[in-house]
């Protein structure tokens, strides 16, 4: 069986500092790759900045910038969003690297040779903010603006010459793809979208710009740049040292198992990518998932409405575990979300502090207090202490296909579904009834307890994964048993040494912060 996997998030453009929707793309897809690494998995997390094209050249020039050291300025704010979000990305890839500018030459070679690329003149609308091209169609008129219908973004009339890429020859081929590997694009609200779309008909890619140099040059034809969407989507395989693909890593790692993106660049990913690859006779990835739109008080982000949020500000007031949690359990992912501060609020009192984080502290201080500091051994466990032990093994198998299928909300629901038996187990047995009369039995609550604390926080380190070092750290439970089969064992805990102090998990928010 393969082993291996590989996970990415979208290149981001360092066209502007990074915001809420880029930390919640990058946030998911830590969690599943994190997911994947405790089921035993040699994972690969790949992220970056896409750097070249017109949007990224006139941002510069508008700061009086050159677009290399503008781009060395901004994709460092992301490389340093990876640590403030606590991303363990294997690797951060910039298009301006050296090891890219090979692999997307190769791929136009290879492009070349196989007859897809011919040279014509490109007439039609272009957004820059996408750096899209768009139909008539797909076009109207906003306060005497032309603008894109889906992103809104304005479009202007561009008139050059351009190399064109044969995707209209890719349509059948295409669709028997969608219609043969059902999961290729999820959900499948989407995998329906992009299905109606390329039925109606391909029209041939323009893949070339000469209006402006910043980009990889078109070899053999210096005025023209690759165009920006067919440098970017390379990214993929040139870190895995495409085009050297007897290079291990291109052997283990490719086909992606899934390019986690946002709805906006849906037919970027399962289109034009997968086109580009049948061309030059590369595999196709597993799977593209596309989640919505993070709202900010149900309005789409925007600098005009001035309602953009700010990860940084947000972690440094209430830390990166909350807002990992937070953006795991309250948006649906696959739909767009609306997030608010008092719900973020809400849901660290609730679900972390009052539930998973004050379970821990009062176990943990409850046997510093009666059992000289060390997780007792559990004897004569009832029918009820079983039940709560049991019940987690029974549904680890739903709770990893959940993750496998990127549904993580039902696997968050069912986990703090878990995390409230585990409080109520503790509240009703009662330990502290026991502690005079009745040590054994006593002993026997809080091994049982325990043993689901540590199952609890092995099952919620995906996603808060600072908190759950803490717990574990403190139970001594060793970095090579986090991991989900662990779970499926007994006698893990460490009876011998004594329960590590922990700081406060959670601090509670109060109501004027
Ligand atoms: O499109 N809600 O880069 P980009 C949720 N460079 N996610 C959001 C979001 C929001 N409001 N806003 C942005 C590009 N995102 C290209 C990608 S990939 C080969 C090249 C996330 O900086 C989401 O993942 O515009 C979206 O697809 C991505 O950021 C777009 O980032
Ligand atoms: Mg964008």
């Amino acid at each position: 069986m393969n082993k291996n996997f590989y996970i990415t998030t979208p290149i981001y453009y360092p066209s502007g500092k990074p915001h809420m929707g880029h930390a919640y793309s990058s946030i998911i897809t830590d969690i599943f790759a994190r997911f994947k690494r405790i089921e035993g998995y040699n994972v690969l997390f790949l992220t970056g900045t896409d750097e070249h094209g017109q949007k990224i050249e006139k941002e510069a020039k508008k700061n009086n910038k050159d677009p290399k050291i503008f781009c060395d300025e901004l994709s460092d704010k992301f490389r340093s969003l990876t640590k403030i979000l606590n991303l363990s990305n294997d690797d951060f890839i910039r298009t301006t690297e050296e090891r890219h500018f090979q692999s997307v030459i190769e791929i136009w070679n290879r492009l070349i040779e196989s007859g897809d690329i011919y040279l014509d003149k490109y007439s039609g609308w272009y957004s820059v903010s996408d750096e899209a091209f768009y139909d008539e169609d797909e076009i109207e008129e906003l306060d005497g603006n032309k603008v894109a219908r889906t992103s809104g973004s304005m479009v202007e009339w561009v008139e050059e010459e351009s190399y064109f890429f044969k995707l209209s020859a890719w349509q059948t081929k295409l669709l028997n793809h969608y219609k043969n590997n059902k999961d290729f694009i999820l959900p499948i609200s989407r995998q329906n979208e992009v299905i109606s779309f390329v039925e109606k008909g391909l029209k041939d890619l323009s893949i070339s710009r000469t209006s402006f140099s910043w980009g990889i040059p078109v070899p053999k034809n210096k005025k023209h740049v690759i165009y920006v969407w067919l440098d970017a989507l390379t990214n993929y395989i040139s870190a895995l040292n495409f085009p050297d693909v007897n290079h291990n890593k291109y052997k283990s790692f490719w086909p992606a198992d899934i390019h986690i993106i946002g709805k906006d660049i849906l037919r970027f990913h399962a289109i034009y990518w997968p086109a580009f690859l049948l061309a030059a006779k590369i595999d196709l990835p597993k799977r593209i998932f596309s989640h919505g739109w993070i709202l900010s008080d149900e309005k789409k982000m925007s600098k005009s409405i001035g309602n953009i949020l700010d990860p940084i500000e947000i972690v440094n007031k209430y830390g990166i575990d909350q807002l990992r949690y937070y953006l795991t359990k309250e948006v649906s992912l696959g739909n767009d979300g609306s997030i608010s501060m008092e719900n973020l609020k809400a849901c660290i009192n609730n679900d972390l502090a009052n539930n998973y984080g004050n379970l821990c502290q009062r176990v943990f201080s409850f046997i510093k207090k009666n059992c000289k500091n060390k997780i007792p051994e559990g004897h004569n466990l009832t029918d009820n202490d079983l039940k709560l032990i049991k019940k987690t093994k029974e549904i680890l198998p739903k709770l990893i296909n959940f993750m496998n299928n990127q549904n993580l909300n039902e696997y968050v629901k069912t986990v703090v579904g878990l995390s409230f038996d585990a409080n109520k187990y503790f509240n009703d047995s009662e330990p502290w009834k026991y502690s005079k009369t009745n040590v054994e039995r006593m002993n026997t609550i809080l091994f049982t307890i325990t043993e689901q604390i540590k199952n609890l926080s092995i099952l919620l380190s995906p996603i808060i994964p600072l908190s759950t070092k803490k717990v574990l750290d403190s139970i001594n439970l060793n970095d090579k048993d986090i991991r989900v089969d662990t779970i499926l064992k007994n006698n893990v805990l460490n009876h011998k040494k004594e329960i590590k102090e922990t700081k406060i998990l959670f601090k509670k928010i109060e109501d004027d912060n």
